[in-house]
């Protein structure tokens, strides 16, 4: 069972405690009108001293556009009709009893797992990110969490679910339970108002965190679930829940890549905290979540659906894992193993964004206009 009172007791936190202003210390709230102007090199991933109010000038140009693409994706849950799919999980016939099992352990899974992303980026990575552009990411990033968080709750309703059943799966579902436990224990530290980067040990604490979130959580745990509706929707079943996951999964693949990114970026500019411990402790975070997600996958196809079975899942989540471990520059565990889903990478591949946001029928790239009257 999973313990979790997350954040709910931490309402009166001191402004000085919100890292909002400029020193390492975070001990003032107010304005030093002496202090220079700021200098792209006076900025750094953590641990700056620099003013983290004013965004420009940008050092991290890649944090910048992952921002503004991210802005020009926007998408809301609402868009998507629902309703073939209501009426096929309402038919006694439609979907096999495990097809019935994967959909409801994906949307059970999912429905809390974005809030656990959600709040860790809002109460604990973003206060010990030091960088303004890449804070804009966060913010966005954030609200898309809602988005997805939204999307899954959308899907329960259209489809007439047991909503505590699906929003409790996390705590009474072992396989769900057991990747929920596993990823919260990298969170606990840092949601603590007394935890401040600064230390060795706290800046690798921190970048546990990174790995646990973005390269084991969304970057792992979320590859299962994904490949299994988008499969479905493929043959042309719950192709709402599968539209929705993979617009989903469009923009995890920019939260993964962004978080790749800021972790190598850590690295470069802090080059004795990727010793070779921290190293081969994350190359054991990577594997240990690999373990989990083919538990997941096992548990939630004992016998396999049409085209999937647990066996072809593991292979793939090797070459998912393969693929994590070669973006922080670290060695395969997971030799030879093979994309058992060569159509997923089109979805994941992000040069093709452009003519997937091609087929929307809401334009968000041109802009809403308001109307005053
Ligand atoms: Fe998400
Ligand atoms: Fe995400």
């Amino acid at each position: 069972m999973v313990q979790i009172n997350w954040g709910a007791t931490k309402t009166n936190t001191p402004l000085e405690e919100n890292n909002f202003l400029p020193t390492v210390a975070q001990t003032s709230t107010d304005l030093d009108s002496s202090s220079s102007r700021v200098q792209v090199d006076d900025k750094s991933m953590i641990n700056c001293r620099a003013d983290l109010n004013q965004l420009v000038p940008v050092r991290y140009e890649w944090a910048w556009k992952k921002y503004l693409d991210a802005c020009a994706n926007h998408w809301m849950p609402q868009e998507i009709n629902m309703t073939a799919d209501t009426v096929l999980w309402k038919s006694k016939d439609g979907l096999s009893d495990e097809e019935r099992r994967v959909v409801k352990r994906s949307l059970g899974f999912f429905s809390t797992a974005d809030s656990l992303v959600a709040n860790n980026l809002v109460l604990a990575v973003y206060r010990h990110i030091t960088n303004p552009e890449c804070r804009q990411y966060l913010l966005r990033q954030s609200f898309e969490e809602a988005i997805h968080t939204h999307a899954y709750q959308y899907c329960i309703e259209s489809l007439g679910m047991d909503e505590g059943e699906m929003f409790n799966m996390y705590r009474e579902i072992p396989t769900v339970a057991r990747k929920a436990e596993w990823v919260l224990q990298y969170t606990r530290e840092l949601c603590d108002e007394n935890f401040h980067t600064g230390t060795e040990e706290n800046d690798r604490e921190l970048l546990r965190n990174l790995v646990a979130f973005y390269v084991v959580l969304e970057g792992i745990f979320f590859y299962c679930g994904f490949a299994q509706i988008l499969s479905m929707g493929r043959r042309n079943k719950m192709t709402g829940v599968a539209e929705q996951f993979q617009y989903i999964l469009r923009d995890e693949s920019m939260h993964l890549n962004f978080g790749i990114d800021v972790i190598n970026q850590i690295k470069q500019e802090n080059p004795h905290l990727w010793d070779h411990n921290t190293q081969q402790e994350c190359i054991d975070m990577i594997v240990q979540g690999t373990e989990l997600e083919i538990e997941y996958a096992k548990d939630t196809m004992p016998h396999g659906i049409s085209g999937m079975n647990a066996r072809i899942m593991t292979e793939f989540l090797h070459f998912i894992a393969n693929r994590r471990l070669l973006q922080l520059s670290l060695p395969e565990q997971f030799p030879g193993a093979r994309n058992s889903f060569p159509w997923m990478s089109e979805i994941m591949d992000l040069r093709k964004e452009k003519n997937f946001f091609e087929t929307r029928v809401t334009e968000y790239k041109t802009g809403g206009a308001l109307s005053w009257d």
